[in-house]
C-alpha cells in the first residue's frame, strides 16, 4: 500500500497531461479511462460543483487518490449491518477527510465504505486521479435512508480520451 501513497506523493501530476481526459457533465460526475491493465487501472473523474457519488465500496480492491484540481470531502462509513439474503444494511459515518493540493489518499481497506463529494462550499470544479488496484467493473452501493444497498455495474465516461455513447458531456477540459 505505501508503495503507491509514496509514489503519487513524489511524482506530482502535471496537470496539463489531463487535459484529454478532462469531460465534465452537468448530470453526473464523469469516470474517465486513462489506462488499464490486470493490475490496475488509472482514471480521471471530474467533478461540477455539488456532484458526489453514491455511497460505496471497491469489490475489494485497493484505492489510492490525489487531486490535481480542486478539493473533495471523502465521508467514510462504518457498515455495522450488512444482510447478503434481504440487502438490508445499516451504516454509520465515521471520519471525513479533505483532499486537494496533489495530497494522495488511499482507502482504508478495513473499512472501505465511503463517500465522495464536491461540496457546493468548495465553489469549484474538481479533478481527481483514482489508481484501483486491480481494476473492478462492479460495486455495492448503499442507502441509509432506505438502508439498502445492491450490486452495481460501473461505467467509463471516456476511455483513453475518447468519449463513449451516451456520455452526455457538456464540456471538454477546463472550460
Ligand atoms: C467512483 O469510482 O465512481 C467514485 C470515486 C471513488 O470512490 O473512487
Amino acid at each position: 500500500m505505501g508503495t503507491v501513497y509514496d509514489y503519487l506523493k513524489l511524482h506530482p501530476v502535471d496537470e496539463e497531461t489531463l487535459e484529454p481526459y478532462l469531460f465534465f457533465s452537468r448530470n453526473h460526475y464523469t469516470r474517465n479511462l486513462i489506462f488499464k491493465n490486470d493490475l490496475f487501472e488509472l482514471l480521471a473523474i471530474c467533478w461540477e460543483v455539488g456532484q458526489a457519488s453514491l455511497i460505496h465500496n471497491h469489490a475489494d480492491q485497493n484505492c489510492w487518490m490525489t487531486m490535481p484540481i480542486g478539493k473533495l470531502r471523502v465521508q467514510n462509513f462504518r457498515v455495522v449491518e450488512q444482510n447478503e439474503l434481504t440487502g438490508h444494511c445499516r451504516l454509520e459515518p465515521t471520519d471525513a477527510v479533505d483532499i486537494y493540493n496533489l495530497l494522495p489518499a488511499e482507502v482504508d481497506p478495513e473499512e472501505p465504505v465511503h463517500q465522495v463529494l464536491n461540496l457546493r462550499e468548495f465553489e469549484e470544479r474538481a479533478v481527481s486521479l483514482h489508481i484501483y488496484s486491480r481494476p473492478f467493473d462492479r460495486c455495492l452501493v448503499y442507502s441509509p435512508a432506505k438502508a439498502e444497498y445492491s450490486e452495481v455495474q460501473t461505467h467509463y465516461t471516456s476511455e483513453y480520451g475518447k468519449l463513449n455513447e451516451g456520455g452526455e458531456v457538456v464540456s471538454r477540459g477546463q472550460e
